[in-house]
C-alpha cells in the first residue's frame, strides 16, 4: 500500500481541542471559537488536518457540552454561528478541516425534545427517552449504577416514572428505538456535513441500543449497584442502526467518522470499521484500560507492566491491518497525561513526553493529539475536592468514600485519573494564566506554566514542542511511515517498545526506551539503516539511555 492510495484523513494528524480550555479571547475565563481560530498556524505547525472540537453547542454545562441543549446552535460563551463558520472557512483555507463532535446517546434535560417528553405519558415525543415505571415498592426499575456514579435511574414527578441515564441525571438517554428519534439525529449530523465538516467523533456510541429486557446486574460496589454499562454496552442489534447512520450521512462524502466505542474491544473491530463496518476509525480503549483497569473505578487501578500496554497496542494495530484504520491516541480530555498515566517509573516529563510522541506519531493509523500533550507536563496537583469541576470526579471520589477509602486516598485517586488532569487551561507562554485568559481561568493553570508553555517551547530546539514537530514532518516526508504495515518487535522486552513500519520501497523502525534505565537491544534490527530521528541525537546502535526514542530508516 502507498500513501496515494489512502484517503486526506488517512494521512494527516488530527488533534482535539477542548473549547473552554483552549483559549479565551473575551477575557471571562473560558475559552473561545475566535480563540481556536487564531491559533490555525500553530495547528498547521504541528501537521493537523483535521481538528476535533468537543462539543460547543448551546448547552448548561453539567459535563462541559456533553449535554446538548440545542445542536444547532453555539453556546454563547464560546461565540456564535459566524464565529463557527469563520473557523470553518479558516480552517479550510489552512487544509484544516473541522471534526464536530456528535453528542447521540443523550441530551441534556434542558433539550426541548426532553422538556416535552417528561411532561406526560402521551406527549408527541413521550417515547423520546427511557421511561420506566418503578419497582411496585416504588425504588428504581434495575440496580444500575451510572457511568458517574450513583444510580442511573432518576423519578420524573410529571409522568410518575424512571428515566435512565448513562452518565449524570441532566444527561437522559435517547430512545434509538423510535425512528423520529433517529431521524432528528441524523438531520443534525447531516446539518453539520453540509457546513463542510471534515469528519464526526460521534460520543459514548456503544451504549445507544439497550437490552430488550431490563434486569438488575451483578453487585460490584458497595453501594449495592451494577455497572450500567455491563448491561447495555455494545447490545445485538446496535449494527443495525448504525448501518442505518452511515447510510444517512456518511455514504457519498469525503468525510470519516470516528466512534467511541467503550465496551468493543480489538477482536470486534470487524464489525465496526472499514468496508463492512460502521465507521472509519474507532476509538477503543484497551490500552488505556491497562493503568486504569477494565472497570474504570479509580479507587481500583490495575497492576500492569509495559508488555500489556505494548500487548493491547498490537492488538489493535493487527486488528486494523487489513481492514478499517487505526486512531492512535494517548490522551483525551477524558484521560490523565499520558506522561504519568503510561510510566510506572520515576523520571523527567520532558524526556518521557518525547517518548511517548515518538510511539505515537509513528504509529500505522492516523494519529489523534490532545492539546498540551505537544508540551509535555504532567497531570495537575489538586489539594482539595472543590478544585475539582469534573462531574465524574465528584462520583468516583463518593465511590472510592463508599469503598472504604480515607478522604486522602480519594483524593489521591481523583489526582491520579482525574479527567480534570487534561482540562486545565492549554499553557500559550510565561504571562499570567499562562496567557490563556486575562481574565480569571476557571480552572487553575498547571503549576508549570512558567516553564512549560508553547512560547518558551518554540525557542528551545530541544524541547518535547519541536520534537513533536520533528517527528509530524518525518512522518510526511516518508511513505512507509503513513502506509507501512506494522510489526512489533521486541515484544517480550519490559522496557522498550518497538516496531517496524515496512513501506513498498522503504522502511523504517522505531524504538522506544519506556524505562527509566539503560536498555539494550539486537543492532541487527536497524542494520543497513540511517538514523531519522532521535531523541538524543545519537546515532548509537544497540543502545538506548533512559527515555531515549530513535527512528531508523532506509
Ligand atoms: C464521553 C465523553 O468523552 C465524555 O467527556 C462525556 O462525559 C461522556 N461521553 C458523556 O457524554
Amino acid at each position: 500500500m502507498k500513501k496515494t492510495d489512502l484517503a486526506w484523513w488517512q494521512k494527516t494528524i488530527a488533534y482535539e481541542v477542548y473549547p473552554k480550555s483552549f483559549l479565551d479571547t473575551r477575557g471571562q475565563g473560558t475559552g473561545t471559537i475566535a480563540g481556536i481560530t487564531s491559533k490555525l498556524d500553530y495547528l498547521a505547525s504541528l501537521g493537523v488536518g483535521a481538528l476535533w472540537i468537543t462539543p460547543c453547542y448551546k448547552s448548561p454545562m453539567v459535563d462541559n457540552g456533553y449535554d446538548v441543549e440545542d445542536y444547532y446552535q453555539i453556546d454563547p460563551s464560546f461565540g456564535n454561528m459566524v464565529d463557527m463558520d469563520e473557523l470553518f472557512a479558516r480552517g479550510r483555507e489552512k487544509g484544516i478541516r473541522m471534526v464536530m463532535d456528535l453528542v447521540f446517546n443523550h441530551t441534556s434535560e434542558m433539550c426541548p425534545w426532553f422538556v416535552e417528553s417528561r411532561s406526560s405519558r402521551d406527549n408527541p415525543k413521550a417515547d423520546w427517552y427511557i421511561w420506566r415505571d418503578a419497582r411496585p415498592d416504588g425504588s428504581a426499575p434495575t440496580n444500575w449504577r451510572s457511568i458517574f456514579g450513583g444510580s442511573a435511574w432518576e423519578w420524573c414527578e410529571e409522568r410518575h416514572q424512571y428515566y435512565l441515564h448513562t452518565f449524570a441525571p441532566q444527561q437522559p438517554d435517547l430512545n434509538w428505538e423510535c425512528p423520529e428519534v433517529r431521524k432528528a439525529l441524523f438531520d443534525i449530523a447531516n446539518y453539520w456535513a453540509d457546513k463542510g465538516a471534515g469528519g464526526f467523533r460521534i460520543d459514548a456510541i456503544t451504549y445507544i441500543k439497550k437490552p430488550a429486557v431490563f434486569e438488575d446486574g451483578p453487585v460490584d460496589g458497595e453501594d449495592g449497584l451494577s455497572a450500567v454499562h455491563a448491561a447495555t454496552a455494545n447490545t445485538p442489534g446496535i449494527l443495525d442502526f448504525l448501518h442505518e447512520f452511515k447510510a444517512a450521512v456518511r455514504d457519498g462524502r469525503d468525510i470519516f467518522m470516528v466512534g467511541e466505542a467503550n465496551g468493543v474491544g480489538p477482536d470486534e473491530l470487524g464489525e465496526w470499521v472499514g468496508e463492512h463496518g460502521v465507521f472509519d476509525l474507532l476509538f477503543e480503549f484497551s490500552h488505556s484500560h491497562v493503568p486504569m483497569g477494565e472497570a474504570e473505578l479509580w479507587c481500583r487501578p490495575a497492576q500492569w507492566k509495559l508488555t500489556d500496554l505494548k500487548r493491547a497496542l498490537t492488538a489493535s494495530q493487527v486488528a486494523t491491518a487489513t481492514n478499517g484504520w487505526y486512531p492512535a491516541f494517548f490522551e483525551n480530555h477524558d484521560q490523565p497525561r499520558s506522561t504519568v498515566n503510561y510510566f510506572r517509573c520515576g523520571g523527567p516529563l520532558d524526556a518521557k513526553a518525547k517518548a511517548l510522541g515518538t510511539v505515537l506519531l509513528m504509529q500505522r493509523g492516523t494519529p489523534f493529539l490532545y492539546q498540551g500533550e505537544e508540551l509535555g507536563y504532567g497531570n495537575a496537583q489538586w489539594t482539595s475536592l472543590d478544585q475539582f469541576d469534573d462531574v465524574q470526579s465528584h462520583g468516583q471520589y463518593d465511590f472510592a468514600i463508599s469503598e472504604g477509602l480515607s478522604a486522602k486516598e480519594a483524593l489521591a485517586a481523583c489526582n491520579r485519573f482525574s479527567r480534570d488532569n487534561a482540562r486545565t487551561p492549554m499553557q500559550w507562554d510565561a504571562s499570567d494564566n499562562a496567557g490563556f485568559t486575562t481574565g480569571t481561568p476557571w480552572l487553575p493553570v498547571h503549576p508549570d506554566y512558567a516553564q512549560v508553555n508553547v512560547a518558551a517551547e518554540e525557542a528551545d530546539p530541544d524541547s518535547v514542542l519541536n520534537w513533536y514537530r520533528t517527528l509530524a514532518a518525518l512522518r510526511a516526508s516518508r511513505d512507509e511511515l503513513v502506509a507501512g504495515s506494522y510489526e512489533e518487535l521486541l515484544a517480550d522486552s519490559e522496557q522498550v517498545y518497538a516496531y517496524r513500519r515496512q513501506g513498498e520501497d522503504s522502511v523504517a523502525v522505531m524504538l522506544a526506551n519506556l524505562s527509566d534505565e539503560t536498555a539494550t537491544y539486537d543492532a541487527s534490527l536497524v542494520e543497513g539503516m540511517g538514523l531519522l530521528a532521535g531523541t538524543h541525537g545519537s546515532t548509537e546502535t544497540g543502545t538506548l539511555r533512559p527515555f531515549e526514542a530513535v527512528v531508523f530508516g532506509s
